[in-house]
């Protein structure tokens, strides 16, 4: 099979990583991709958001298979343009897309099928929005509506924060995102996430994993893409996502292909876990990044498979042949982020780690140029270890993070310290 991913980051590098490791796989693509995925992939300088673009691509290059990596393609539209050129496309329409580019339409479907969410009310207007606000008290959670990247929610502790965050987001700080607010009640509990294929009627968990989304160690500092992660998450116990499969995952997927907007690919579900029970935070219609690294390091080639069979509405047929292992990635990030960054700085020391199945250091914002490794975003390297405990798959990580020399990045001491 040829096949061709969409996108440019970690995840994405991740991805190719398994799907090489099949045999199916015969030419490979990455659009755009990055230097990390160069020695597996042929890197074409391809806009992911550009539909026509990527079905013409396919045409000329008989690519049967497309993996969309982020969320952007897919709200744009890319997989309906692709399916409907008769591509063959892994990742949801921009209708089901909407599960992660409109809050206000998670919730919407949450209360048609019942499943666990924080109480919520939606605002247009700042003044009965603050009006709401001051009804409730603190804390409470503000959220701009749209896509914002990762942006567009305040956790208010204080009303103060609160109301300015309304007036932020309805002010315009976050553009067509910001046009309405959902203000939710706040939630307490440790998180989790659950990833789950859906191929519109079957939903095959995939595993689960949790991150770090503060910039410094002891989780303070601003909020980042996610800082590192670890899988399996030890509080999404067999117990609590088989609750979670029965009451948000399975309905929800009902919900969509009732309204006739079928859910097919895969679901990234935030859960707020509290006494054995799981409420939804939020939908991701894409995998996690970093976290996708840690399941691909712990799924290996078998994901081209279970993505194929997602695609071909197979998943009835599928199970996932899980190792009783564990992942955990680090992710080198460069001074600044997520603020202001240099890009352009030297690394040295990366092509000296072994590339293994049970290490990889996956490629997030990466150059290469005249034969050196050059820094090009703010999360740059995923360092991605994979051993029998939590602790194993920790020091191999942070071993080889020892071996990585850039004065101009830095990265967290702490992953993992929640399930260790
Ligand atoms: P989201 O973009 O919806 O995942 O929100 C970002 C982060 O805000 C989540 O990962 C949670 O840590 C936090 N958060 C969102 N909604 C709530 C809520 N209702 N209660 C408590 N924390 C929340
Ligand atoms: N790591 C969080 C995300 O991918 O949204």
């Amino acid at each position: 099979m040829n096949i061709l991913v969409l996108g440019s980051g970690g995840r994405e590098h991740s991805l190719v990583w398994a799907i090489s490791q099949n045999p199916k796989c015969d030419a490979l693509f990455a659009a755009p991709g990055n230097a990390g995925m160069e020695a597996l992939a042929e890197c074409v300088a391809l806009d992911p958001e550009d539909g026509e673009a990527v079905v013409q691509f396919c045409a000329d290059e008989a690519v049967d298979f497309v993996v969309v990596g982020p969320e952007a393609p897919l709200a744009a539209g890319v997989a309906d343009t692709l399916r409907a050129a008769g591509v063959l496309t892994f990742g949801p329409s921009a209708a089901a897309a909407r599960l992660e580019a409109s809050k206000a339409f998670t919730k919407e479907i949450c209360d048609a099928c019942d499943a666990p969410t924080a109480g919520y009310a939606r605002f247009t207007e700042a003044g009965p929005a603050k009006a709401y606000v001051q009804a409730q008290g603190a804390p409470i959670v503000i959220k701009a509506d749209g896509l914002a990247a990762g942006k567009g929610v305040v956790v208010a502790m204080t009303l103060q924060e609160a109301l300015d965050a309304v007036d932020d987001m309805l002010g315009g700080a976050f553009g067509a995102a910001g046009a309405e607010v959902v203000i939710e009640e706040f939630m307490e509990g440790e998180e989790a996430s659950f990833f789950i294929l859906s191929d519109g009627k079957t939903a095959l968990p995939v595993g689960t994993a949790q991150d770090h989304k503060r910039a410094f160690d002891g989780d303070e500092g601003p909020n980042t893409g996610g800082m590192g992660a670890y899988s399996p998450a030890p509080v999404l116990t067999d117990a609590v996502a088989a609750r979670a499969m029965e009451t948000i995952i399975q309905p929800t997927i009902d919900e969509m292909a009732k309204r006739g907007t079928p859910y097919e690919g895969v679901l990234y579900a935030g859960f707020m876990i509290k006494d054995g029970m799981p409420r939804l935070v939020e939908y991701n219609v894409r995998f996690g990044d970093p976290e996708c690294q840690v399941l691909m390091m712990r799924l290996g080639a078998q994901v081209l498979d279970l993505l194929i069979a997602t695609a071909e509405k197979r998943l009835a047929d599928m199970t996932v042949n899980w190792a009783d292992d564990h992942a955990m990635t680090v992710v080198l990030a460069a001074d600044g982020y997520p603020g202001d960054y240099a890009k352009g700085t030297v690394i040295k020391g990366v092509e000296a780690l072994p590339q293994t199945v049970d290490l990889m250091t996956f490629h997030a914002g990466t150059k290469r140029v005249d034969g050196q490794l050059l820094s090009n975003g703010g999360r740059v390297l995923n360092v991605t270890a994979r051993g029998a405990s939590i602790e194993a798959a920790r020091s191999a990580a942070y071993e080889a993070v020892d071996q990585i020399n850039w004065p101009e990045g830095f990265c967290r001491k702490d992953i993992g310290w929640r399930a260790l």
